[in-house]
């Protein structure tokens, strides 16, 4: 059976400068928010990536329009009059809970199909259900169906998050938008996304403040108050993350444009632990080293703390320091798989519960490999680049989800890999 896959060949280096998309991260809740809009809202710096596509298919099958030209997005959400959103999306992509705030919050009513699991963890959507019962959402399941009414209308609460979830702050933040009176949300996630989100709801007319910090606080405003807007999304500050990663592995200089150097401070502040030398500028970051990859331990936890999804690129640098690490995953159950697929590789990795023991390597062989997530595929591609002979990565749609054109960005800086269709076995 014919499949696609990336083949990557060992690369003396990864340098030049490349320019990050919009973030994945914010740019799906930002095509949710539009639900409020009720209008035509115009978004820029979209990414080209198939999460995307599956978010405006949500879009439509609610009833907008969604026209597409290059990074730009323009979603009339006037006709929308469906407040359902099928299961065989919702099990396409799990982010597609994101429109259930706005429904709940333009029609007062929602029905969207429970969202599973994924390969790094259960997902629950407790969290959200439990901010939105606040405002006077009640839930009941039909079928696999969330089903959401608001009998007695939506008000503003007072929430404390048990956790900072990302998406559970998202979805409160935007039906408390419309929400009679005041919402403050404690314990909130202080994602960079969470306030792209909040300026693009407040250039629609909402009325929010401190998201970025642990506390937001909204004062509802009537849903006929709130309307489309234009907003370009912020850039991704884990496609760039990725990339300085890279750099980092091969000794740059890697320069990654379109981000803001604060919203990664973590990650840089682990690659000078580990021996590179970072420079930042208003919009950019530049990655070098000369000398050997250090050992450094991290942990993954809620922004400002190091993000999760750069766990297994860092973990690909830990692979190849001199001396030992520990990476401890504190925000999802299960995602530890990279680590099998680089110990394929000859990676020296032990993974106990939610931690791993790496010993550093002097070097890696290229193998078959596969993709788990779209961040383990994106660091097994750079793994490649730092292996002897080739490395084959399979099931490389889950890099097509949340990276664009990593191939030709990862070639415009010296990369030698391609996409190509082979027949393999298994
Ligand atoms: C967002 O997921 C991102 N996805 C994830 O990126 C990212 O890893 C995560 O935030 C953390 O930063 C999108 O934005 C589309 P959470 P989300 O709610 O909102 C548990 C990537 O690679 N939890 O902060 O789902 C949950 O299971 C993806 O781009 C509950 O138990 O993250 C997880 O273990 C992967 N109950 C933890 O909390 C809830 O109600 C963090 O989840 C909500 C979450």
């Amino acid at each position: 059976m014919p499949e696609e896959v990336i083949i990557v060949r060992e690369s003396p280096n990864l340098s030049g400068t490349v320019r990050v998309s919009g973030a994945k991260n914010s740019a799906l809740k930002l095509i949710a928010a539009s639900i409020l809009g009720q209008g035509a809202t115009t978004l820029e710096n979209v990414p080209l990536i198939s999460d995307i596509d599956i978010m405006c298919e949500v879009l439509e099958r609610l009833g907008a329009t969604v026209e597409r030209d290059g990074h730009s997005l323009c979603i009339d959400t006037a006709p929308v009059e469906s407040f359902e959103t099928p299961y065989e999306l919702v099990t396409k992509m799990r982010a597609s809970i994101s429109v259930l705030g706005p429904l709940v919050g333009r029609f007062g009513q929602a029905r969207v199909a429970m969202p599973g699991g994924c390969q790094i963890g259960a997902r629950n959507i407790d969290m959200h259900l439990v901010g939105l019962q606040q405002l006077g959402v009640e839930f009941a399941v039909d079928h696999g169906i969330l089903v959401a009414t608001t009998p007695k209308g939506l008000h503003g609460g007072s929430i404390l998050l048990d956790f900072p979830s990302v998406g559970a702050t998202e979805n409160t933040m935007m039906a408390a938008c419309v929400a009679e009176g005041e919402t403050i949300i404690d314990n909130a996630a202080r994602e960079p996304e969470i306030e792209d989100l909040a300026n693009m709801l407040n250039a629609m007319g909402a009325h929010i403040e401190g998201a970025g910090t642990s506390t937001v606080t909204i004062v509802g405003v009537p849903l006929e108050d709130m309307h489309a807007c234009s907003h370009a999304t912020v850039g991704d500050r884990i496609e760039a993350g990725t990339f300085l990663a890279g750099g980092a592995l091969l000794g740059g200089p890697l320069t990654v444009e379109g981000i803001d150097p604060a919203s990664l401070r973590m990650a840089l502040t682990k690659l000078e632990a580990m021996g590179c030398d970072v420079q930042v500028g208003d919009d950019f970051v530049t990655v070098s080293r000369v000398n050997p990859l250090q050992a450094a331990d991290i942990q993954t936890l809620p922004h400002p703390g190091f993000p999760t999804d750069l766990q297994a690129q860092f973990m690909l640098l830990t692979a190849l320091a001199q001396g030992s690490s520990i990476i401890t995953e504190n925000v999802f159950e299960n995602r530890f798989m990279f680590a099998a697929e680089i110990c394929r590789m000859g990676a020296d990795v032990a993974i106990d519960e939610h931690h791993a023991v790496v010993t550093g390597v002097d070097r890696l062989q290229g193998a078959p490999v596969e993709s788990t997530d779209l961040r383990a595929g994106a660091a097994l591609v750079l793994a490649g680049l730092a292996a002897e002979g080739e490395t084959i990565v399979r099931h490389i749609q889950h890099i097509d989800r949340g990276y664009e054109n990593y191939v030709g960005k990862l070639q415009s800086l010296g990369a030698d890999i391609e996409r190509a269709t082979v027949e393999l076995g298994g």
